[in-house]
């Protein structure tokens, strides 16, 4: 039988040599697109041989009980590849296991198509990064991508292809526990960032086993849900969706990503899962997507209690038809899909676009050349965090980590000076990994508290209270450890389960022992610096009031604890900008940058009739791209090539920017414009670039921006994608709330 079968497989490969097809889709990047979108006859012929049963099998996905992320496990996977059921799987990892599954596929069904694995490599596989909302932090393309180079590498080698991100969902709703996830509020760092992941993930070339395909998820608009409660209805017009939540998932498809996946949510009253605008209209028709499409878990299932489906068989035909390729876990493909074919439900073209799609991708990734070429237990163990990963994990951590006060410049702090590190979070190793940490495991990790150690002269501890639990036994104690030494470092903030999939709050604050504790300890006079770990934006009105220096460190990741420590004693210095905004309170969620400036904004003082808070003010606590640093920066008034241009030119905007402090650091020098008149209304700011400069104390430079048409381009009023002509202020600054600008004319 094994014989027969890979004989049958070799046959087709001998009649099927590889060829390249055309769809570039990087302009900058030839040899990339051009891997990405070769075409191969080997999947030709293996759709004229396969049976019926064997077709639908390519379209069935099931986790192995290796890792449990979704709600149904199902106990006869095995099997199920062996009957040729099941041609994919995921939660499956290590080269020895994913060699032991593969073997069943390619040596005991009869055309031996290998299996695809699949993980959630989120923010690394062994080596964690900081979690994807602080990666975003960084404003650093370059090192998101190799954070993703590094997670290919480590999981390539334990046997996986395929990883399901990057996560490409806008966000601006702090209780929705999967902001963590994502890079935050904008479509534009958000593009860069996923556009970096991809890169990083596929590489130049997917058949090198040191790649791994990406999924692009959660398509589309997963990070709107009413109420920020996981899973729940998402509404938003067309217009919205498409200038303000699509581009990540765009710019991650037009770096060549492989594969999408389907959101749980509906959109515009469909699921998603069947969503044939979102799945086939927008994603193939528009952007020319060649891959495969699949669903969230149990997506398809659910389209039952979303009530667009009465049964599951019927659900199956509306996920398939609509361009939903694979069904991962809720069975329905595998269960009714012969019949829905047969009785003319799915034709027999749908289908085979469907096992098409996927073929091809797993011929992308070299699997018919040797499905083996993933599991390597020597390159599994040569791989695994290595010092150059644990590296790039450290500097990522620390370049992730935003600095939101520095009152009197208590920070840095002297090297080998005394310290009281007191806080439920400082000695957590495991926290350190936030939610979706891969193959990644706390063991060996060093805690803040560990960090802290080998930076600091004298070290005093204790926890001072539990993560929630209302008991404030510590409290004493935390009170006398803090009198001890001549600084507190309190690390407090959320656990690391308290954000991810389903995990939303409707509070945003720390937990109120937390904030008591800090009280308490404040109360003593003692300067306080703040470490914060946490998956969202927090409402941290009454902390900025209370600690001295306040550290964003979300979780930072395996090498979080020595990153966070080398920032607080100045071994490295905080070049983080936010990603998404810190909002006063909870009540002025939702609050993003690029907010439109209605027809009553708030511009006189106690005016009644404008639009504003009686409670509070308009303006959030840290606005999108801010964040302080060691020393301090002051920016020349921007200076353009000319005042006008037009459709075939464009114009060039510098501004001098200057480190005025007395230590050298990074600066995240943005721009950001706004259209004055539009067909439609235009957000008060869009941010349409940004770079990362160092400067030495005393130094200027001129830093730079081209503006062409596509920066000015929006949804049209009549839906075309365009600029239009008129006046344009131009901002370059520090962080989004900059008032300084130019204007310039654009002339159609
Ligand atoms: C459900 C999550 O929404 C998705 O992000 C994840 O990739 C899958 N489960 C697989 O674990």
């Amino acid at each position: 039988m094994k014989r027969i079968c890979l004989s049958l497989l070799t046959v087709l490969m001998l009649a099927s040599c590889t060829a390249a097809g055309p769809k570039p889709t990087r302009s900058d990047d030839p040899q990339r697109a051009a891997n990405a979108y070769k075409t191969y006859p080997i999947v030709e012929s293996l759709l004229r041989v396969m049976t019926l049963e064997e077709k639908i099998g390519q379209l069935v996905l099931y986790t192995s009980d290796w890792d449990v992320t979704g709600p149904s496990i199902r106990s006869g996977y095995v099997d199920d590849i062996r009957s040729g059921k099941c041609g994919n799987i995921f939660n499956a990892y290590t080269a020895e296991y994913t060699r032991k599954l593969q073997e069943i596929a390619v040596n005991e069904t009869r055309l031996g198509i290998p299996l695809l694995f699949g993980y959630d490599v989120i923010h690394g596989f062994r080596t964690i990064f900081p979690i994807n909302l602080g990666i975003s932090a960084s404003w650093d393309p370059e090192l998101i991508e190799e954070s993703a180079r590094v997670a290919a590498r480590e999981a390539a080698a334990a046997g996986l292809h395929w990883t399901y991100s990057p996560m490409c969902d806008i966000c601006v709703e702090p209780r929705w526990g999967r902001i963590s996830e994502g890079a935050g509020e904008d479509a534009f760092l958000g593009s860069a960032v996923s556009r970096a992941m991809v890169y990083g993930y596929q590489g130049a070339d997917l058949s090198d086993p040191l790649t791994i395909a990406a999924c692009v998820k959660h398509f589309a608009a997963y990070g709107a849900p009413h109420a920020g409660r996981d899973y729940n209805t998402v509404d938003m017009s067309e217009r919205w969706l498409r200038e303000f939540y699509l581009p990540p998932y765009k710019s991650a498809f037009d770096a060549g990503a492989q594969t999408a996946m389907a959101s749980f949510n509906e959109y515009d009253g469909t699921p998603a899962t069947a969503n044939a605008h979102l799945l086939t209209e927008i994603l193939r028709d528009e952007w020319g997507f060649d891959g495969f499409v699949v669903s969230d878990y149990t997506g398809i299932l659910e389209m039952i209690n979303h009530g667009t489906a009465a049964d599951l068989a019927e659900a199956s035909v509306q996920a398939l038809n609509a361009g939903n390729d694979m069904d991962m876990q809720s069975g329905g493909y595998s269960e009714f899909l012969k019949k829905a074919v047969e009785e003319g439900k799915v034709s027999k073209k749908t289908l085979d676009e469907a096992v098409r799609r996927i073929l091809t991708v797993k011929a992308r990734l070299g699997l018919f050349e040797d499905p083996f070429r993933y599991c390597s237990e020597e390159r599994e163990a040569a791989e695994t965090k290595t010092e150059a990963n644990l590296l790039a994990a450290r500097t990522l951590a620390e370049e992730s980590c935003v600095l939101l006060k520095n009152h009197n410049n208590l920070l840095p702090l002297t090297k080998g000076s005394s310290v009281a590190v007191i806080g439920p979070l400082a000695d957590s190793a495991d926290d350190l990994l936030g939610s979706w940490r891969g193959a990644g495991l706390p063991d060996g990790v060093k805690s803040i508290l560990d960090g802290i150690k080998e930076q600091a002269g004298q070290v005093f501890y204790t926890p001072g209270c539990d993560m929630s639990n209302p008991s404030q036994k510590g409290f004493d104690e935390a009170e006398y450890t803090a009198r001890r030494a001549s600084t507190v470092i309190m690390v407090l903030g959320e656990s690391c389960d308290w954000s991810g999939e389903a995990a939303s709050r409707t509070s945003i604050k720390i937990p109120e022992v937390q904030a008591e504790l800090l009280k308490r300890i404040a109360a003593t006079g003692q300067p306080i610096v703040l470490v914060l770990m946490n998956g969202r934006p927090l409402d941290l009105s009454e902390e900025s009031e209370l600690a001295d220096a306040i550290l964003e460190a979300w979780f930072p990741g395996t090498m979080g604890g020595e990153a966070v420590a080398r920032l607080l004693f100045g071994e490295a210095s905080p070049s983080g900008r936010l990603s998404v905004t810190f909002p006063r309170n909870l009540g002025q969620v939702p609050i993003y940058y690029y907010a439109k400036n209605t027809g009553r904004p708030y511009v006189h003082p106690g005016a009644k009739y404008e639009s504003r808070y009686l409670d509070c003010e308009n303006t959030p606590l840290y606005p999108f791209g801010y964040g302080l640093t060691y020393t301090t920066f002051s920016y020349g008034k921007p200076v353009l090539s000319a005042d006008s241009f037009g459709p075939t030119s464009s114009i060039t905007a510098k501004a001098t920017v200057t480190n005025t402090g007395s230590r050298e650091g990074t600066e995240v020098v943005q721009l950001y414009l706004r259209d004055m008149v539009g067909s439609v209304t235009r957000p008060l700011k869009m941010l349409r670039g940004f770079e990362r400069i160092t400067l030495k104390p005393g130094e200027s430079r001129e830093v730079e921006f081209t503006i062409t048409p596509e920066e000015l381009s929006f949804w049209r009023k009549d839906m075309t994608y365009g600029p239009e002509a008129g006046e344009f202020r131009l901002f370059i600054a520090g962080d989004s709330s900059a008032e300084d600008f130019v204007t310039f004319t654009y002339n159609e």
